[in-house]
């Protein structure tokens, strides 16, 4: 089967907890104002396949697995057929700088095993630089150069060797979109409502700026999960984006 088609609502809330009870409660409030769900390492490290199956049936919303794999080719193709036969996420990643062969892996094993299994295909999105990262961090693993030239060679490569997308910063999102064209899918987290706290998010915008400068899917987790009321915080939001 080819990849799922675009969602309505391009909100992911990120559950960002180890906790399925809490997870599971916060998908269910916001089930109805958002498009998804992002579940990642600390989730998905604590309560494996079994945890998601739960999150998808007290919601049922789309699932973004974000477990940025990055190992030799064989083993993430492994990986990824592994979630993809048992998980169906509709969105997951990959570190970019995993390489090309790594990459095509990937894509040829969630194309094989979701035409097996005749489930959708998921979505696959490349991380490239890790926003914790600075020139300096970069020099010191032999990266020499600009962060976003960085950046921009990494997202060139995923779309190279056949991925979907990438996570990119909102701030990124407009010259990645004029690098990589239409129809390439920008998923950005660093996404603040004007009424919520920036919290550590330093580089941060707009629901609205994000998808005006080209962004496909938003993250958005702290200004709807420690909202008093997260379902009210998500409708916001949902309205903001004229949905
Ligand atoms: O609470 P907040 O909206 O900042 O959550 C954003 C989500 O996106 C978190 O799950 C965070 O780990 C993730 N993320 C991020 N920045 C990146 C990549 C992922 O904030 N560069």
């Amino acid at each position: 089967m080819t990849a799922a088609t675009t969602l309505r609502n391009p909100v992911f809330c990120a559950l960002d907890t180890p906790d399925v009870g809490r997870a599971t409660a916060l998908a269910a409030k916001v089930a109805d104002a958002v498009g998804g769900v992002k579940l990642g390492l600390e989730f998905f490290s604590a309560n494996g396949p079994p945890g998601v199956a739960q999150v998808q049936k007290a919601s049922d919303l789309p699932i973004f697995l974000d477990l940025k794999f990055h190992d030799i080719p064989n083993t993430v193709a492994g990986a990824v057929r592994a979630v993809t036969a048992q998980v169906r996420p509709f969105m997951m990643t990959l570190m970019a700088s995993g390489g090309r062969a790594m990459l095509e892996a990937a894509a040829r094993a969630a194309a094989d095993v979701a035409r097996e299994r005749n489930v959708p295909r998921p979505l696959l999105l490349g991380v490239t630089v890790l926003t914790s990262l600075d020139g300096t961090d970069l020099a010191a693993t032999g990266v020499a150069g600009a962060v976003a030239d960085q950046v921009r060679r990494l997202a060139e490569l995923a779309k190279l060797s056949g991925l979907d997308g990438v996570v990119c910063s909102p701030l990124e999102a407009a010259q990645l979109r004029r690098d990589l064209g239409p129809g390439f899918k920008l998923v950005t987290p660093g996404v603040r409502p004007t009424w919520a706290e920036a919290g550590d998010q330093k580089r941060v915008s707009t629901p609205r700026e994000a998808v005006a400068a080209g962004a496909d899917y938003l993250v958005i987790g702290r200004p709807i999960s420690e909202a008093d009321d997260p379902a009210a915080a998500a409708q916001r939001i949902a309205l903001e984006l004229g949905l």
